[in-house]
């Protein structure tokens, strides 16, 4: 079923994913979604209602090709959201090609502002994982602007740029890569952890860095946008709170005193779970990795200082 108008009040479904933007990213985590997990309803919203109904429409059609019948509503009302379990926010311009994930920060953060006020008014109880660039700086701002417990808002950077990387370093020939992160700001001052890398004959890692950091705008030039990857490491995130699998990965996390810094979000290890950021784990990062995470946090400060926060 789909609405394009208030919801009718009803029983909350168990497990519920709202969006906040149904463009390509959206839609494509909700379609990664539907298949993977026993989603019971998601609701898509969007400025732009007719897209979001269309694409509700067509993941429902989808769905029962898997034998699948979640209610999937969409529409531009933010109402159709309550009690969704995690609301997911792509809302916002998306990057062109040349321009860096720095550049959008003034525009998306207008945007995300609204946004926050918009949940907190309609599925108050929900994590919310932003996705929208740059990602670092609008998890920030939602956590600020919606005044929710620094848990419940987290963002989806590293574990995109940490897939990235395993499959580089998999195109090089490195085996049995059990661990390879990414932290740091998920944008040009990211960073391949080397304390918490675990694989077997790592090659150096300065090449591949650079081919991580730069591949999104590879593809953007090519294709315009990203959208399956963003899908797969959001889905990984949205799992680990739905499933409350517990699972660590580098997310964006508001920092309280963790690795000697406060008031900022920036990706660092963290276990997710039904609470959304269960804990944040301080691994004695060797001075190097703390040294790219003291000057991913500098960059990120500083543009919330131009944001006003
Ligand atoms: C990317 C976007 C999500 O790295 O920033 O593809």
């Amino acid at each position: 079923m789909y609405f394009n108008f208030v919801k009718e009040q009803s029983e909350v479904a168990k497990m519920k994913i709202g969006f906040v933007g149904a463009g390509r990213v959206g839609s494509t985590i909700a379609f990664t979604c539907l298949q993977q997990l026993d989603v019971e309803e998601i609701a898509l919203v969007d400025i732009m209602e007719n897209l979001a109904i269309g694409e509700a429409m067509d993941l429902a059609h989808a769905a029962a090709g898997l034998g699948k019948y979640p209610e999937i509503v969409g529409g531009s009302d933010y109402s159709i959201l309550e009690g969704s379990d995690i609301v997911v926010v792509t809302a916002g311009s998306a990057r062109k090609p040349g321009m860096s994930r720095l550049d959008l920060a003034m525009k998306n953060a207008g945007i995300i502002k609204d946004v926050a006020r918009k949940i907190m008014e309609s599925s108050p109880e929900s994590k919310i994982l932003v996705i929208t660039n740059p990602v670092d700086l609008m998890t920030y701002v939602m956590w600020k602007e919606s005044g929710k417990s620094r848990n419940e808002v987290f963002g989806m950077g590293n574990m995109l740029d940490s897939m990235r990387l395993k499959r580089t370093l998999h195109e090089l020939g490195v085996k049995n890569i059990n661990k390879a992160w990414i932290l740091g700001e998920h944008g040009d001052s990211m960073f391949i952890s080397r304390t918490l890398i675990d694989a077997e004959n790592v090659p150096e890692l300065e090449k591949v860095l650079s081919e991580v950091r730069f591949v999104a705008a590879e593809v953007i030039k090519r294709k315009g946008a990203t959208f399956y990857g963003p899908a797969i490491a959001a889905y990984r995130m949205i799992n680990a709170v739905l499933n409350n699998t517990k699972e660590e990965m580098p997310a964006s996390v508001i920092l309280k005193g963790e690795f000697g810094f406060s008031d900022v979000s920036v990706g660092v290890p963290a276990i997710i779970g039904k609470n959304g950021v269960e804990k944040i784990v301080e691994y004695p990062l060797d001075p190097q990795d703390m040294e790219n995470l003291r000057n991913s946090v500098k960059l990120l400060k500083e543009r919330l200082k131009e944001l006003g926060y």
